[in-house]
């Protein structure tokens, strides 16, 4: 999907609001996203690859790119180890390099908005 699908987040921006990623594994609700991007994003090799070289989790670099481009998370787990690893994400003690994230920029998954979804927003 890449950090600025169909020129929603730049956009967003200019106009002072702040972008909110619900669903920023790939969504337990099933509207927006197809399972598999959830499973692309928690397992597959590209970003297992990725994150094993950063020391980090899937998820963990999924939720720090998000922070690092300023979007707001929403995400939810019924998980307690989950739930810390997504707290260790966001705290302060690591961060991405400018190189990781324009890797990770360029990361696709097979999920993504449609026009239709995003003016539907
Ligand atoms: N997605 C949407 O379209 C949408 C729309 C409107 C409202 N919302 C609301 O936004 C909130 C978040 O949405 P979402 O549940 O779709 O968020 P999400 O972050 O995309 O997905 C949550 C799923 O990821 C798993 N998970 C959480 N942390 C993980 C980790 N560190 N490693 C691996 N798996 C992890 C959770 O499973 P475990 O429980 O096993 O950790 C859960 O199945 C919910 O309250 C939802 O009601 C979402």
């Amino acid at each position: 999907m890449g950090p600025d699908p169909e020129g929603l987040v730049s956009f967003m921006k200019q106009h002072k609001i702040v972008p909110s990623a619900w669903g920023p594994l790939g969504g337990t609700e099933k509207q927006l996203f197809s399972n598999s991007t959830f499973h692309e994003i928690t397992q597959g090799e590209q970003t297992a690859n990725f994150a094993k070289h950063s020391g980090h989790l899937p998820a963990q670099v999924a939720f720090k790119w998000l922070y690092q481009h300023g979007i707001h998370i929403v995400t939810a787990s019924g998980s307690k180890p989950h739930l810390k690893q997504n707290l260790e994400a966001l705290d302060g003690s690591w961060s991405l390099s400018t190189e990781e994230m324009r890797q990770l920029d360029e990361f696709k998954t097979s999920g993504s908005f449609s026009s239709q979804q995003i003016s539907a927003c």
